[in-house]
């Protein structure tokens, strides 16, 4: 189980444990975070759980697909780090990841 920190949208940090085989969305969702709207799903077709990665995390992702890739390109608040978390299966690489919620659209 991979210790993770998220912070929300108000630059609060809380630990969650995460589940291998789960998602990051599922993750985040299930621990309480109602600031993740995830309302598709995890269909890849809303764009509502758009978070941003640790840098130092970055290169442990799976790559972006096109579907997300343009979902994120209709956020204001996408950067370098931006991804989708119901894209993002997690796994024991991701101990000590810290994820941030990105500002609502
Ligand atoms: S939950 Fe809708 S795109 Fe991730």
């Amino acid at each position: 189980m991979p210790q993770i920190t998220v912070i929300n949208q108000s630059g609060e940090e809380s630990s969650v444990a995460a589940t291998v085989g789960r998602t990051l969305m599922e993750t985040i969702r299930d621990s309480g975070f109602d600031e993740l709207l995830a309302l598709c799903g995890g269909c890849c077709s809303c764009a509502t759980c758009h978070v941003h990665i640790d840098p130092a995390f970055m290169d442990k992702m799976p790559k972006v697909s096109e579907d997300e890739n343009d979902l994120l390109d209709s956020s204001d608040h996408r950067n370098e780090f931006s991804r989708l978390s119901c894209q993002i299966p997690i796994s024991d690489a991701f101990e000590g990841l810290k994820v941030t919620i990105a500002q609502e659209d």
